[in-house]
């Protein structure tokens, strides 16, 4: 696939963020994973992406997908301004909050894809149903797209996957900014009252409360 300056731009415009990370480098990184990400998927954008936290939890009521990659990172951003601003030796890595906090869901593109979905539904026992959870193909992703350790780790570990192991400081930030966020969408009403999505193939196949997992 040929990732063109359209194609960049277009990733910037559905997501601004992007734009406050300094590291020009790293930002590059950033638009060309997901240049390459949707488009290796099916995807043209990705408000495409069902609007839920996984593939089998209920649909925000408004928003896309974009809308909660895009409030976790201004979520996370703002957390990690509070606590520089309390603490004179609070140190983070700006640049990396960023990037993780835009990536975090990436392997969506694998967990969110129609045909995957269909595929699974149809013989759970055949490579598993989800095959792999969005953190472990957002790890692949980052990889692949050369992005930091830092950030394939906020991908690999933002979710009930980082119970596992030590969360780094910017991965911290960027899965209570995730919680929070999903957390806030139930108290506040705004998922969804019934599941359409794929024709309602998805209804309570995991069993798990609506926001349990991201
Ligand atoms: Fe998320």
């Amino acid at each position: 696939m040929e990732i063109t300056q359209v194609k960049r731009a277009a990733r910037v415009a559905e997501m601004p963020e992007i734009d406050w990370i300094e590291d020009r480098v790293l930002r590059d990184k950033v638009i060309d994973a997901w240049v390459a990400a949707l488009e290796a998927h099916g995807f043209t954008q990705i408000g495409e992406m069902k609007p839920s936290g996984n593939y089998d939890s209920m649909p925000l009521l408004t928003g896309t997908q974009c809308d909660h990659m895009r409030s976790v990172c201004r979520l996370a951003v703002k957390t990690a301004e509070e606590m520089a601003a309390l603490f004179p030796n609070f140190r983070y890595d700006r640049d990396i909050l960023i990037a993780g906090a835009l990536c975090h869901d990436i392997g969506k593109v694998w967990e969110f894809q129609p045909d995957n979905v269909k595929r699974w539904k149809a013989d759970p026992y055949c490579v598993g149903f989800p095959s792999v959870r969005h953190p472990g193909y957002g790890v692949f992703i980052c990889f692949s797209m050369d992005l930091p350790e830092a950030v394939a780790h906020i991908a690999a570990a933002h979710s009930a996957e980082g119970e596992l192991l030590e969360r780094s400081l910017e991965n911290t930030i960027v899965h209570w900014a995730d919680v929070t966020f999903w957390k806030t969408v139930e108290a506040g009403r705004q998922f969804a009252a019934t599941d359409t999505w794929l024709e309602g193939l998805t209804g309570g196949v995991s069993g798990q409360p609506k926001s349990a997992a991201r």
